[in-house]
């Protein structure tokens, strides 16, 4: 799985205990789905998880880990892999920008992702074979970056594992089926018809689209025009989510939620984050009695490395470490399943 910021990854126990006690085989739809770390959670407790994200990375991600049966496809990805890894590297646009004009990944590794990515346009695979053996490349390039975890910047120095060779790994996928889009939230929410959702929206201005520019470009693999020190896609200057807007998130929110029509809703959300708790509150307050559960969580990375100045020096002091997620609940046995997630004790 890729470094991701936002994942639910150590919040997994209390969100998934919040739809413990739907039926096998419910609709559910995860609205924002990211790595799909929530996805899978719910896809594992036996529902029908539909994961929808506007971003086509992690779209290809629940391609792979939602949409796919893992059972009927592992033997053909394992072949395919094993083709893949004896690819030559070919050191291109590709390598040129992220490895040479920035430092995101060692040359040598560059020019393998490229050779890998040119090698499986030309294999024509059917769907969703593709997706999987994208996400298998985008894992492997992410265990040897040389970020910290965000695409906005790279390290001064090398990062250890950005010396290590490639390596391709079978994705762990699961069981089952799901379906998996790409649509903007709001759109995705009016055309589900199931009996719940999960929300999990960006909570301030910082965009994956900009955090994440690379898996975009290596998804699309369309050698955009890049711009600034990380060589971001020029798009990301004009492919803005209402979420990452301090002006327009309270409408997108409020939006979203009346185009659901869902028995219960699921709101994760950040108490540092543009929406205050009761402004949320108030909106889901329109679907039934709200129950907020909070659980306390360390702060992103930057934040526990600290302020530094350009070059590198550290110059101030991060005022805390940790913040608090909070998960809302309101709709059909709201206060039952919230207070199941209380009980959950988190390790984060
Ligand atoms: C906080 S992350 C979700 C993390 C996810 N729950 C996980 O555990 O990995 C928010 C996600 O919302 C997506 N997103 C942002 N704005 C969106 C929009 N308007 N419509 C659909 N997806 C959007 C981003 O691409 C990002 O993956």
């Amino acid at each position: 799985m890729i470094k991701y910021l936002g994942s639910k990854r150590k919040l997994l126990g209390p969100i998934a205990a919040v739809f413990a006690d739907l039926a096998p085989g419910t609709r559910v739809l995860d609205l924002f789905s990211g790595t799909s770390r929530v996805s899978q959670a719910l896809k594992q407790q036996g529902l029908y998880v539909c994961s929808n994200d506007h971003n086509l990375y992690a779209h290809t991600i629940a391609r792979c880990y939602i949409e796919a049966d893992a059972q009927s496809v592992l033997p053909d990805i394992t072949e395919i892999l094993k083709e893949l890894e004896t690819t030559k590297p070919e050191p291109g646009w590709f390598t040129r920008t992220y490895c040479e004009e920035a430092r995101f990944f060692h040359p040598d590794n560059g020019a393998i992702i490229e050779g890998m990515r040119n090698r499986i346009d030309k294999l024509d695979l059917a769907e969703p074979i593709r997706s999987i053996v994208l996400v298998a490349l985008m894992e492997a390039a992410d265990r040897v970056d040389s970020t910290t975890g965000l695409q906005m910047a790279y390290l001064k120095k090398w990062a250890a594992r950005a010396h290590k060779p490639l390596q391709l790994r079978v994705p762990e996928m699961l069981n089952g089926t799901g379906s998996a889009t790409c649509l903007d939230a709001i759109v995705a929410a009016k055309e589900f018809s199931g009996s719940a959702a999960y929300l999990d929206p960006p909570y301030n201005q910082h965009s994956y689209r900009s955090n994440y520019h690379i898996w975009e470009t290596l998804i699309r693999w369309d050698q955009p025009e890049v711009y600034g020190v990380a060589r971001k896609r020029i798009d990301c200057k004009t492919e803005k989510s209402d979420f990452n807007s301090r002006r327009r998130i309270l409408s997108a929110f409020s939006d979203t939620i009346d185009s659901l029509n869902v028995d219960r809703i699921v709101v994760s959300f950040n108490n540092e984050g543009y929406l205050h708790r009761d402004e949320i509150e108030k909106i889901l307050s329109t679907r039934g009695s709200v129950h907020t559960v909070e659980l306390d969580h360390k702060r992103y990375v930057g934040a526990q490395i600290g302020i530094h100045n350009q070059s590198g020096k550290k110059v101030g002091a991060v005022s805390h470490l940790r913040n608090k997620e909070l998960l809302f609940v309101v709709g059909q046995g709201a206060a039952q399943t919230a207070q199941a997630a209380r009980s959950v004790q988190t390790n984060v």
